[in-house]
């Protein structure tokens, strides 16, 4: 026994940042950003906060999924920086929505709705719960530089939210890390302690572009390829692929290597940029809601980021076709 996805649900920022805004602020133009990219927008928080991103985010997925709150028994939230330091999002998320069960945080940074679906494996496969809400969700938009060039223009902030039901839908899943903080990574900007003498560094983002580009390309194409082999499938049978979506350039050099046509893979990139962990629910929801998805077919999603950590899976998707949006 594993678990069926019973229902998704999404929760961006209303404002959309364009290019050509994003270029008024650093020295950079929608031409380079399209091509080198593929993002032309992404949203980014003024009012929201990411209490209010995730449980609408979650009401949302319960919604589809047609389970109420008081029914689940367990709540994880994967992101790199809740509202609080403690106590945790999932906790924030439980009392907002109304549930009464246990809830906690796992960071695997934008590998981590993979990272939350194993977690919740091991409770399905324990036999411990019959509903559980994931939600994935970031708002780099406050941790990144927003002068450098380099970084600012990759990421959005928003995510999404999955309920899970008692089910055999879940036929692969693989996790992986190799700590390296050196080519991606995000410092904690200040330390209270008066003892401390460690120098205190800048909480933002830092990134060597080039290295994990190399990393995600290679991370993308042999997780599709390992979640495919391990649920006793060939590449030919997968139907859909839900990729991280960081840069169009990574999803097409992984289509290629992995001979697997381009339409397969959904992308999203193209209006929401980096959104972290919530980048994988977020095109797993709008792939579902649009009809992409049909019920029977078989999903391989797949993510990378910083740790680096890297998540792949595959499932069986069994819900009938296209929702409201
Ligand atoms: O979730 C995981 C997180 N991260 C990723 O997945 C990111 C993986 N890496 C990438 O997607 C790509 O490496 C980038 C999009 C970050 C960079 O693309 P690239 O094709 O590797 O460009 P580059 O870093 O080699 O830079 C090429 C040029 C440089 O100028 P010179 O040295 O050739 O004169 C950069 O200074 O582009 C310049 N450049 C820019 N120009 C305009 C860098 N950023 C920009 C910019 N606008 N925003």
């Amino acid at each position: 026994m594993s678990f069926t996805i019973l229902g998704t649900g999404k929760a961006v920022p209303e404002y959309v940042m364009t290019n050509d805004e994003l270029s008024t602020l650093v020295e950079t133009n929608d031409e380079w950003i399209r091509t080198r990219t593929g993002i032309a927008e992404r949203r980014i928080c003024k009012n929201e906060t990411i209490t209010e991103l995730t449980v609408k985010a979650a009401n949302a997925a319960l919604e589809n999924a047609g389970i109420a709150a008081e029914q689940l028994d367990l709540i994880i939230c994967s992101t790199m920086r809740g509202e609080n330091i403690t106590p945790s999002q999932a906790c924030i998320i439980q009392k907002e929505i109304g549930a009464s069960c246990p809830a906690f945080d796992v960071n695997a940074a934008c590998s981590g709705f993979i990272y939350a679906l194993d977690v919740a494996d091991g409770y399905f496969v324990r036999k411990k719960v019959k509903h559980v809400l994931i939600v994935s969700m970031d708002n780099l938009s406050n941790i990144i530089d927003w002068k450098d060039r380099s970084t600012c223009v990759l990421f959005g902030d928003g995510g999404a939210a999955a309920v899970l039901g008692e089910g055999d839908d879940l036929l692969s899943i693989n996790l992986t890390a190799v700590g390296n903080d050196e080519v991606l990574r995000i410092p904690h900007g200040t330390n209270s302690s008066p003892f401390y003498e460690h120098e205190e560094q800048r909480a933002v983002l830092h990134m060597a572009g080039n290295e994990v580009y190399k990393f995600a390309v290679h991370a993308m194409s042999t997780g599709i390829k390992k979640a495919v082999a391990d649920a006793g499938l060939e590449l030919s049978d997968v139907d859909c692929v839900i990729p991280h979506q960081a840069n169009i350039r990574i999803i097409n050099t992984a289509a290629k290597n992995l001979d697997i046509d381009k339409e397969k893979f959904f992308c999203n990139v193209q209006h929401y940029g980096n959104t972290s962990s919530g980048s994988v629910p977020l095109a797993l929801d709008e792939a579902s809601r649009s009809g992409v998805l049909k019920k029977g077919d078989i999903i391989a999603m797949c993510a990378f980021g910083a740790g680096l950590t890297t998540g792949s899976c595959v499932i069986r998707w069994n819900k009938d076709g296209k929702t409201e949006s």
